[in-house]
């Protein structure tokens, strides 16, 4: 079974008769996604032929990585790295090269840390930076060529290393001028809605994930947005949440009782937040992963401001089984846990959490997949991007563009050009 929405007593929020009209508006958005001209070069991957290129070069190359590497190094920042740390990160335990991220920070500590792993392994690394001017990666660039070339042969340092580009930019010229394999990054996908080019198929690939069953959660998602968007989780989702927006309610947390998907929420915020927060508006995208953030976040659930909308994230199967043996004469307290299952108390305490922030005035919904699986992946990372999409429309907002971020940018770089503290 495929993902399911769920919404949890939505009557007292919205109305049926509105909730039908702004499904019908949004349906027919996501119908449009489908059917208009590209020119400005943003819906690139609405389907798998305009953005999983390269699929024979991607597995011939992850292969050789997997059977030479022990280390490998993913470069990116944004969505030039999040959808696959999420299912790599959630879906890790199987042999294969440690996956080590770079390009993501300028924490000295960090970088010096991900090097000092790196020593006395076979690395190789894969570079991802759509535009090729973001700091983090491009700083982290020059500091692994630097590593490198101390330690492989020019021939060698080739082979090891993979970039991911669009076609005519500054890093597919040094991969042609060096002999880096290049992957493209397809110039009518944003970052943040590459989860299905190579910038994610790679990686995953080397990570010894199945991108053909990825890649089939994505077709099932988009058969289902461009064929009946109005029962497809994506246009019901992005409906709902426009409604509530509407009423006040300006904070979306996505919740997990499985901190499998941390990274999910993570690529999910990411998406929300450059999609959506722009001219003053949009949903703030938090994340909280529970029963942890229950003894936190837990009681301003429950009890603080109403402006909240709560999304839980739910896998029916957790994957794995753990019960408590009996352990009578321990006289802690906890004998009503003899023989139970750590999935059975991880349910309940979900369970209990949903009712219990409902009955507090959150409106809940609930995405529910089977299990952690690349078809769930790949289904939920479509329908979140649809959703967005069609969002940023209900909105009056541009979900593909992301001006605000380079505001900081350029205060920066001016600050970094002339090295001064301030501008
Ligand atoms: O969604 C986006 O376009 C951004 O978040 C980018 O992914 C992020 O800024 C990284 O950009 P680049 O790949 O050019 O380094």
């Amino acid at each position: 079974m495929g993902v399911i929405l769920e919404l949890g007593d939505m009557e007292g929020f919205l109305g049926q008769e509105e909730l039908e009209g702004r499904k019908a508006r949004a349906a027919e958005i996501c119908r449009g996604l489908y059917r208009r001209e590209d020119p400005g070069q943003v819906l690139g991957w609405r389907t798998s032929e305009g953005s999983a290129v390269q699929l024979d070069e991607i597995r011939k190359k992850a292969e050789e990585i997997r059977k030479e590497a022990q280390v490998f190094v993913l470069v990116g920042v944004g969505g030039s790295n999040q959808a696959a740390r999420a299912v790599i990160e959630a879906m890790k335990g199987r042999p294969g090269p440690e996956v080590l991220y770079l390009g993501n920070t300028l924490s000295p500590y960090s970088v010096y840390e991900v090097l000092k792993a790196m020593e006395g392994k076979s690395v190789y690394i894969n570079v991802i930076a759509k535009n090729f001017e973001t700091l983090e990666p491009g700083s982290h660039f020059r500091i692994l060529r630097q590593w490198m070339g101390k330690r492989y042969s020019p021939k060698e340092m080739a082979k090891r290393i993979v970039v991911t580009g669009t076609a005519g930019s500054r890093l597919e010229g040094i991969a042609r001028r060096e002999g880096y394999l290049f992957l493209q990054f397809p110039v009518a996908v944003g970052g943040r809605y590459s989860a299905f080019t190579p910038v994610a198929l790679f990686p995953l690939a080397v990570a010894g994930l199945d991108i053909g069953a990825y890649l089939e959660g994505m077709e099932s998602a988009r058969g289902e947005c461009q064929n009946r968007p109005e029962a497809s989780p994506a246009v019901i989702y992005a409906s709902v949440r426009n409604l509530l927006y509407g009423k006040g309610y300006d904070i979306e947390v996505m919740a997990s009782f499985e901190p499998r998907f941390g990274f999910l929420e993570k690529w999910w915020m990411q998406l929300f937040g450059e999609g959506e927060g722009k001219e003053k508006k949009g949903i703030f995208p938090a994340a909280a992963i529970y029963s942890e953030d229950l003894h936190s976040l837990g009681q301003y659930m429950q009890d603080g401001r109403r402006n909240l909308i709560e999304t839980f994230l739910t896998v029916q199967d957790g994957g794995a089984s753990l019960p408590i043996e009996p352990c009578p004469g321990y006289g802690d307290g906890f004998d009503y846990l003899d023989g139970m299952d750590f999935g059975r108390m991880n349910k309940v305490a979900e369970a209990a959490t949903w009712n219990a922030h409902r009955q507090g005035g959150v409106p809940c919904l609930r995405f529910q997949v089977d299990e952690i699986s690349e078809q769930a992946f790949g289904e939920l990372f479509y329908y979140f991007m649809v959703s967005c999409a069609v969002s940023g429309e209900l909105m009056g907002v541009d979900p593909f563009g992301q001006e605000g971020v380079e505001a900081y940018k350029r205060s920066m770089f001016a600050m970094l050009r002339h090295n001064v503290e301030e501008d």
